[in-house]
């Protein structure tokens, strides 16, 4: 398998899993990494909850052996809280801290952080600078970002140069603008614009949802490492699927009774992690549990039932029920 040394690690250039606050949790970064993906990112951090302390930041910043090489990433705007942030994060012994420069979400871009970096490159700069300094060469700095702001404005390149300029590691880029959101299709090209203009290692993230889009990216790109977030949803296969694809092998697909048995083993990671009773602990499963049937035929029944979870046992006793009505009990 080829290598490649991207975000300071030595690793197989399969694919990494996509950082994704709310769904990619400490159960879910364990579950991909053991279905191969080949790096993880933690959900995205705010520099200044962790400068003050906050329990709820410093818990995100937790990292277990199985979800290494790791990363943690910070969000913010202000340089002083970032350099203060990443030597918060230096304590968890993160394997690099990624820097937020493609969040959209309202919250975070009127306080001028995530993707609204995009819009002020000397402040995007700025940052890095004093998260390069803070890190004191313990430890690698890299950035995430979109194309741009708006379709208007997409100035992908010309920002990653800037970043490298300023001493990032890796430069991973979503091919989104922010105004897109996660809606419209990723143009790869842009992707492909930043790894002709960088000589720092690039990562493609964006609209990868099989073994085929992977090869594809890495064809039309260039990029030096594929991400992949929303094909991972109820599917940690994605990753043997890229790795058997970046492989020249054939794939076989889990069929189903594997795929419901994955998704209670999920649900028990989930459990075993969370600090939550399990009722509560069982609403941020709930979401997962559904995805594992997405796509499948007579499985709606299985979906409206799997919003209801509230116990580890009524999982299984779903699952049993289910795969009794489909004659693969
Ligand atoms: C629910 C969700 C949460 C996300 N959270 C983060 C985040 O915390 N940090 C980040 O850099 N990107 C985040 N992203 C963006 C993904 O990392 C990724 O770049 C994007 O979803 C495009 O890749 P995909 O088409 O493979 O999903 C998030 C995406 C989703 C769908």
């Amino acid at each position: 398998m080829r290598e490649v040394t991207i975000c300071g690690q030595r690793v197989p250039q399969t694919a990494a899993l996509a950082p994704m606050a709310s769904v990619a949790d400490t159960a879910y970064r364990t579950l991909c990494k053991q279905h191969g993906a080949c790096m993880t990112t933690g959900e995205l951090i705010s520099a200044k909850g962790l400068s003050y302390g906050s329990k709820g930041s410093a818990e995100l910043c937790r990292i277990t052996e199985a979800e290494r090489p790791m990363g943690l990433q910070l969000f913010g705007s202000e340089p002083e809280f970032m350099a203060e942030g990443v030597r918060r994060m230096l304590d968890f012994a993160p394997d690099w801290i990624d820097i937020n420069m493609g969040c959209p979400v309202p919250k975070v871009v009127t306080q001028g952080a995530g993707s609204a970096l995009m819009k002020t490159p000397e402040l995007a700069e700025e940052i890095v600078r004093a998260a390069v300094k803070a890190a004191d060469g313990k430890l690698p700095i890299t950035v995430k970002m979109r194309i741009g702001w708006d379709e208007a404005h997409v100035n992908a390149s010309e920002f990653a140069k800037r970043m490298e300029g300023a001493g990032v590691d890796t430069i991973c880029v979503h091919g989104r603008t922010r105004t897109q959101f996660y809606s419209g299709e990723a143009d790869w090209s842009q992707i492909a614009a930043v790894k002709q203009a960088v000589s720092v290692p690039v990562i493609g993230s964006g609209d990868v949802t099989s073994g085929e889009d992977a090869l594809r990216m890495y064809r039309e790109t260039g990029c030096d490492l594929v991400m992949v977030g929303r094909a991972t949803y109820g599917n940690p296969w994605i990753f043997e699927e890229i790795a058997t694809a970046v492989a020249g092998e054939p794939y076989q697909a889990p069929e189903v009774p594997e795929r419901l048995r994955e998704m209670l083993r999920h649900i028990r990671m989930i459990l075993d992690t969370s600090d939550k009773p399990e009722k509560l602990a069982m609403r941020e499963a709930r979401k997962h549990a559904l995805w594992y049937l997405r796509g499948e035929p007579h499985a709606a029944a299985f979906r409206a039932r799997s919003a209801q979870l509230s116990t580890y046992a009524e999982s299984e006793a779903l699952v049993a029920e289910y795969l009794r009505s489909v004659g693969k009990a």
